[in-house]
């Protein structure tokens, strides 16, 4: 790796803790009111696992041919397939206790879908009313691709984010931050080994928004570690929670080692922010 690429990376990397287990248990160990800012996709409850209808999906650019690309949505170490009500109740047990460990006027963004099972309409916002978190935006990701689903919907392009405070103390971002608007337009991430991550880009965005100063980055179902590749370039500490110990072994890899994709997407990514970018050529030029 490029000397220059090296020091950066060593600079930027305070702290990175990945920690083999389940979620909901291992923040109840943390600290209250220590988290500055949460990113975070949990699996989607697709009841995916062995059905080869849901789980090999075709990635699809609407009024084009199929790209060819297939994907498997198979987690190595669980099995995605709760009843609905256990799923959500799970989910608002995990947003609830990591309100208490966030420090007040911080942030969590949870990355998730509309989804249609058994022909029923599944919102997230029913359960994310139901925690303690204020709801500050809900953001829409369009990926431009879609599963192929041969007309019995409009094809789904789309993804939400959420972005929840703790409190009524808010962060102020940047104009730059805010001119991104809340439509979000940028494609999944189909080079990644891991089933379902998201793109670099995505809790890249999140934390430039709302953390100017160091601080912890959390992200509970860390998966191939993309939330923590991005918090640690940016100068913060991480901890990633999975159930998975080869997710967990490859994201300490591409934490610790941060690919040349990772770090060109970076610094494509971060260019846009004035701030980030004169930081960056302190290390890179
Ligand atoms: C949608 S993926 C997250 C992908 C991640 N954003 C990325 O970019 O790689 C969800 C992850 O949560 C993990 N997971 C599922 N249930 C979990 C639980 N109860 N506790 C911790 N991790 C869990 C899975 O192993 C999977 O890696």
């Amino acid at each position: 790796m490029d000397r220059e690429i090296e020091e950066f990376i060593e600079e930027c990397y305070l702290t990175c803790d990945l920690i083999i287990g389940d979620c909901i248990k291992l923040s109840r160990e943390l600290e209250d009111n220590f988290i500055n800012c949460t990113v975070t996709s949990p699996p989607y409850n697709k009841h995916s696992v062995g059905s080869t209808k849901e789980s090999l999906v075709k990635e699809y650019i609407p009024g084009k041919q199929s790209n060819g690309v297939f994907r498997k949505i198979e987690y190595d170490s669980f099995n995605d397939s709760l009843p609905e009500d256990v799923y959500q109740e799970q989910q608002v047990e995990l947003l609830d206790t990591l309100y208490d460990k966030t420090v007040p006027g911080g942030s969590l963004f949870y990355n998730h879908k509309v989804r249609y099972l058994k022909g029923d309409c599944i919102h997230p916002i029913e359960w994310l009313r139901k925690s303690k978190w204020h709801i500050r935006e809900e953001l829409i990701w369009t990926k431009s691709t879609g599963t192929e689903i041969s007309g019995y919907r409009f094809t789904q392009c789309e993804e939400r984010i959420y972005w929840l405070c703790k409190g009524d103390k808010h962060p102020k971002m940047s104009r730059k931050c805010a001119d991104f608007t809340s439509v979000w337009k940028f494609p999944p991430d189909v080079k990644n080994s891991h089933p379902a991550p998201y793109p670099l880009v995505l809790p890249l965005r999140c934390i430039e928004a709302v953390m100017s100063e160091p601080g912890v980055v959390l992200d509970p179902y860390s998966g191939s570690g993309t939330t923590g590749v991005a918090a640690t370039l940016l100068g913060h500490d991480y901890i990633g929670f999975d159930l998975s110990e080869c997710y967990s072994g490859t994201a300490k890899e591409r934490i610790e080692n941060p690919t040349k994709r990772d770090i060109e997407n970076f610094r494509k990514y971060s260019d846009s922010n004035p701030q980030i970018s004169s930081f960056l050529d302190d290390f890179f030029y």
